[in-house]
């Protein structure tokens, strides 16, 4: 089966699948508290109309919380805001909002992040992809490296650098002067989640257009996890949060599937046919997502919930990123890696790229 028509199978799969999701049964897992603790809260998501940011904005309104969700296209911002209602806990006492923006315009951002009827307690930033920036590094144009970035990269830093104007210029103000919706009484914590990807530990061949820009978003949370300490106050705290998932199911990963080479889908396991192999093979939107609510739940900075691999590749790139529970864990498993899993993981590579390189040239 040719590219297209596989994609064309797994589009027309995933469709079916979505109709008949019942998003509800997101309320019965253990990441919805049953005291819908999120009553009075606010979320953004960018990307909410994606299959992560959508799976996110459902937990969060099945959990009570007031939703808006912020992607470019209208079409399917409008029928994710639809789902989004149907899956609140009280929707006369929870607000769905869906804007239509460009979140690598950062004027643009910013007019919409304020132009809403409260401010945010939490921002998942989400936006972000690239099925139509995989190759290789010779066959890309520069077009692309930068759409890339933009899309990942700026999408997401301009999200962050909106809400924490907003959060510190309110910080100035006393209660409830601007943002009179604004309910929550109280001491505030207000938190940035990344929605990152896995591709920030890997330089993976055929997608070099997407790790540095992924890469360039954990730098980012890196460094804003030490800044927003200088902002924290008796009444508000602020936390960063940034997850690594490896491959899920998606319409972005559906999609990707058209563009990635074949060498690329060899390393990572997605040369298969159909889409139900793919679904056997990778973790759905939802499930990733209830994973790393959970832990933006329990505080965590560093989310690899959904993926082993992640989970310790992250050991061998700790950097100044804390460590995970007491540490010992992370320290011992870097010294593994480090010295047997990553070169072993390093040559098998190398081989297959020189490999490809001459079937290539044959
Ligand atoms: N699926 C995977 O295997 C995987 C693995 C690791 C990490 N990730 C990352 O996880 C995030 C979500 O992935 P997904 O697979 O759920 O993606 P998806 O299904 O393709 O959804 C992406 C969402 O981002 C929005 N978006 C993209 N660029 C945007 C922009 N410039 N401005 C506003 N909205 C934008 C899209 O809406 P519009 O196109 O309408 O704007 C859509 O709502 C992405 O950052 C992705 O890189 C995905």
């Amino acid at each position: 089966m040719c590219n297209c028509a596989l994609a064309e199978s797994y589009r027309t799969c995933l469709h079916r699948t979505c109709l008949h999701r019942t998003w509800k049964t997101l309320a019965c897992n253990e990441s919805m508290k049953p005291d819908y603790d999120l009553f009075g809260k606010t979320a953004f998501i960018t990307g909410g109309s994606g299959g992560l940011g959508n799976a996110i904005s459902n937990i969060l309104a099945a959990r009570g919380a007031h939703v808006t969700i912020f992607a470019r296209r209208p079409g399917p911002l409008e029928d994710a805001k639809n789902e989004i209602v149907r899956n609140c806990v009280d929707v006369d006492r929870q607000e769905i909002n869906a804007v239509a923006v460009n979140m690598a315009d950062a004027s643009a951002v910013s007019e919409a992040f304020r132009s809403q009827p409260r401010i945010a307690d939490f921002l998942y930033c989400c936006a972000g992809g690239n099925h139509a920036e995989n190759g290789f590094f010779i066959d890309l144009k520069a077009a692309q490296l930068d759409s890339c970035m933009t899309n990942n990269y700026y999408s997401t830093a301009y999200a962050a650098k909106a809400i924490l104007d907003i959060w510190v210029e309110n910080d100035k103000k006393p209660t409830g002067i601007d943002m009179p919706n604004n309910t929550t009484t109280g001491p505030k914590t207000r938190k940035i989640v990344f929605a990152n990807s896995a591709a920030a530990f890997l330089g993976l061949p055929g997608s070099v257009a997407y790790t540095p820009a992924k890469s360039a978003v954990r730098a980012l949370a890196d460094t804003l996890r030490f800044e927003v300490l200088r902002h924290n106050s008796s009444s508000t705290t602020y936390t960063i949060h940034i997850a690594f998932p490896a491959d899920f199911i998606s319409p972005g990963f559906v999609l990707e599937q058209d563009t990635k080479p074949d060498l690329t889908k060899r390393i990572q396991g997605t040369d298969v046919a159909t889409l139900a192999e793919l679904e056997k093979k990778f973790p759905s939107s939802e499930n990733v997502a209830r994973g790393i609510v959970a832990r933006v739940d329990k505080g965590d900075f560093i989310i690899c919930e959904d993926s082993l691999a992640a989970s310790l590749l992250f050991t061998n790139m700790i950097g100044l990123s804390p460590k995970r529970g007491l540490g010992i864990v992370d320290s011992l498993l870097s010294v593994v890696m480090g010295c047997f899993v990553v070169p072993v993981l390093r040559r098998r590579w190398e081989r297959m790229c020189r490999e490809d390189g001459s079937n290539q040239s044959r």
